[in-house]
């Protein structure tokens, strides 16, 4: 079958012919948000004939990506306030009347001005935590892309307000680094495909460049010779790409070099690479991913969530205009469930991005289904302090929200055909942080499979219910981490328990999880007094991420009146037959989607109910055998 007809491949541009619509024709400004307009309307209309007009126009009043909708049937008006925003109103207006929208009078504008993918593709071709196919870009090598999809990509991507996108991995390999020196007429293709869209490319570099690349003795970024090293290089690079929006680093992180290992700070480092990329506008954006990863594990002070903020909140304003720490949004990595990182907000003279997870690396690996917009709905709800939360993106001063991408080869981008929602939700929340996921799912469902109720609704209910059911049969109360050690699927409750990385949950037969409250490691003191003392104590500390700030004994009472063992036996449980309910509901609406819809997603379910029968049995049982302590409910535990 040709990809581009397996179901999937369309996404949220699904074409369907929707009876009840008029015909259109459009008049005003002609160019590519003109043509844009014109081919999705053909893609809800059939092309039928008709005199609806839709003017597209730029209007002096609104910011450049801001738009707005207005009329009805009886003639729309779309105005944008540069290209790129009248290119969103077109988007914006072709997803209204596909969710049978009638009337309009809409004024939208970005929450932040930088919505960004990040992939993590290698020149290999592999994906590092990739889920979905091999890279969209390269391949054996070298630069290696259908245009075709890459145009299709760039749609997709435009169409839910994404202006930014790294096309390779942060963890920079020899080739890789050299896409700054070598490859830059093949780079600067895929801008040019992208650009239409209003999409800027960023290129991943490698901080040891000046050595690596240029033959010099040193990368310290207080040599002369560096510096010159950069401005060279940089400047070469936005002869290709005069539009390049900067370079993403990741130094002094994971074993990869940085200005740490050569004696100068993370200020330092990342001014070195701002000052050339600052006559073309460019940004440097320095990820804060830095922490000890060779903590011997027996070392109970140390205690790896509070390492960003050690290292990066006494820099605060050391940096370049032109740098923006890009802060992963909690204080591990990514996992099911962790308070917000301590240094999001906490920064007034240094730019700021959050980092979000796209690609399911701890949550679920787009086998297992996981809706990320529920959690990214708490991590904006999360407080900064008593009277802000993440959400208000200006107030803290972030000024980006990046993702890690979910995609790749496979014909449906995502390889579970429902993660494709999580990419949905990113872009829509990326652009309006007040959105619910509740919100963005229904959107996601109605645009990808239609609106009859007797598939509608069961499909949202179980989506929306999908990131709890994960959790449950996962680690327990935000402990986090029970995972196999390296691809960071399945259960192994202590996998990392014993390793370097800084991932501990201490279970013994008494207790289990790490204090971090002021009697303990102290990571509660690195957040705003109101939200340290709301997760110092345990009576205010929200239930759910407990194990994360306290270390509780089994027999401790939750809200509910169960035992903590007794919560992770009953969880554990609960999380399977919840699996069994999810191919129950696929089931019940199979009939309502086409058999190519139905088929893969069917078979991941089933692939889910197995990883979620392992995990109740490898958590209970550990737990058991640690404690002793008896199920309840009398069920078997091995
Ligand atoms: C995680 C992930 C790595 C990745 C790293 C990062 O540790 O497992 O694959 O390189 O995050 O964000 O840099």
């Amino acid at each position: 079958m040709d990809k581009n007809n397996q179901f999937g491949y369309h996404a949220w541009l699904q074409p369907r012919v929707i009876e009840s619509l008029p015909g259109f024709t459009l008049s005003g400004l002609e160019g590519f948000a003109y043509d844009e307009c014109k081919k999705g309307i053909a893609r809800l209309t059939g092309g039928k004939p008709g005199n609806t007009n839709i003017e597209l126009s730029i209007s002096d009043t609104l910011t450049h990506e801001a738009y707005t909708i207005t009329g009805s049937f009886d003639g729309i008006s779309i105005a944008g306030g540069g290209e790129s925003g009248l290119l969103y109103g077109v988007y914006g207006l072709l997803a209204r009347l596909s969710q049978g929208q009638t009337q309009f009078d809409v004024t939208e504008k970005p929450a932040t001005s930088r919505r960004i993918l990040n992939h993590w593709d290698n020149i290999d071709g592999s994906v590092e935590r990739g889920y979905s196919g091999k890279s969209l870009f390269f391949k054996d090598g070298q630069i290696a892309y259908d245009p075709e999809r890459l145009h299709d990509y760039a749609r997709l991507l435009a169409s839910i307000g994404i202006n930014q996108i790294c096309i390779n991995n942060v963890n920079v390999y020899f080739q890789s680094a050299q896409l700054i020196t070598q490859k830059l007429p093949d780079v600067a293709r895929i801008a040019d495909i992208f650009r239409p869209f209003g999409i800027k490319l960023i290129i991943s570099v490698h901080f040891e460049s000046p050595a690596l690349l240029g033959g010099l003795e040193t990368s310290d970024p207080l040599d002369e010779d560096v510096a010159n090293w950069w401005k060279q290089a940089t400047a070469e690079v936005y002869k290709h790409i005069p539009d390049l929006a900067g370079f993403l680093i990741k130094a002094d992180s994971e074993f990869r070099a940085g200005p740490m290992s050569l004696g100068r700070t993370q200020a330092e480092g990342a001014n070195v690479i701002a000052k050339a990329l600052k006559p073309f506008g460019g940004m440097a954006y320095w990820r804060c991913f830095v922490y000890n990863c060779m903590q011997d594990w027996r070392d109970t002070v140390t205690d790896r969530p509070k390492a960003a903020y050690n290292y990066f909140k006494p820099l605060d304003g050391d940096f370049d205009d032109n740098v923006m720490l890009q802060i992963k949004h909690g204080p591990s990595d990514f996992q099911v469930r962790e308070p917000n990182s301590p240094l999001l907000g906490a920064m007034d003279n240094t730019r700021q991005g959050m980092e979000l997870q796209v690609t399911q690396e701890y949550t679920g690996q787009q086998k297992d289904l996981y809706a990320l917009a529920v959690q990214w709905e708490e991590i904006f709800e999360h407080p900064v302090t008593s009277t802000s939360k993440t959400r208000d993106l200006v107030g803290n001063k972030i000024e980006a929200v990046v993702a890690v991408a979910n995609t790749g080869s496979d014909a449906n981008w995502t390889g579970h055909l429902l993660a494709q929602a999580n990419l949905y939700a990113f872009g829509k929340m990326a652009w309006d942080p007040t959105l619910t996921a509740a919100q963005v799912t229904k959107e996601w469902v109605a645009l990808t499979f239609g609106t009859n109720p007797q598939l509608f609704d069961p499909m949202v209910d179980m989506i929306l219910s999908s990131r709890a059911v994960y959790e449950k049969y996962n680690a327990p109360l935000g402990i986090g981490w029970m995972v196999n050690i390296n691809h960071h699927y399945g259960p192994s409750v202590d996998g990392y328990e014993y390793m370097k990385w800084g991932t501990y949950h201490r279970a013994d037969t008494k207790a289990i999880g790490v204090d971090r409250t002021s009697a303990g490691t102290g990571l509660t003191a690195q957040y705003h007094p109101y939200v340290r003392d709301m997760y110092e104590d345990k009576k205010t500390c929200p239930e759910e991420i407990m194990l994360y700030f306290h270390r509780l004994p089994y027999n401790y009472r939750l809200k509910s009146g169960q035992t903590l063992i007794q919560y992770i036996y009953d969880t554990h449980f609960e999380g399977v037959d919840d699996v069994k309910g999810f191919i129950q509901t696929w089931e019940s609406i199979k009939e309502h989607m086409p058999i190519d819809a139905y088929t893969p997603v069917r078979q991941r379910l089933d692939a889910q109910l197995k990883n979620a029968e392992e995990w109740r049995d490898v958590v209970n049982s550990y737990f058991y055998r640690k404690t002793g302590i008896a199920d309840e409910k009398g069920r078997k535990i091995y």
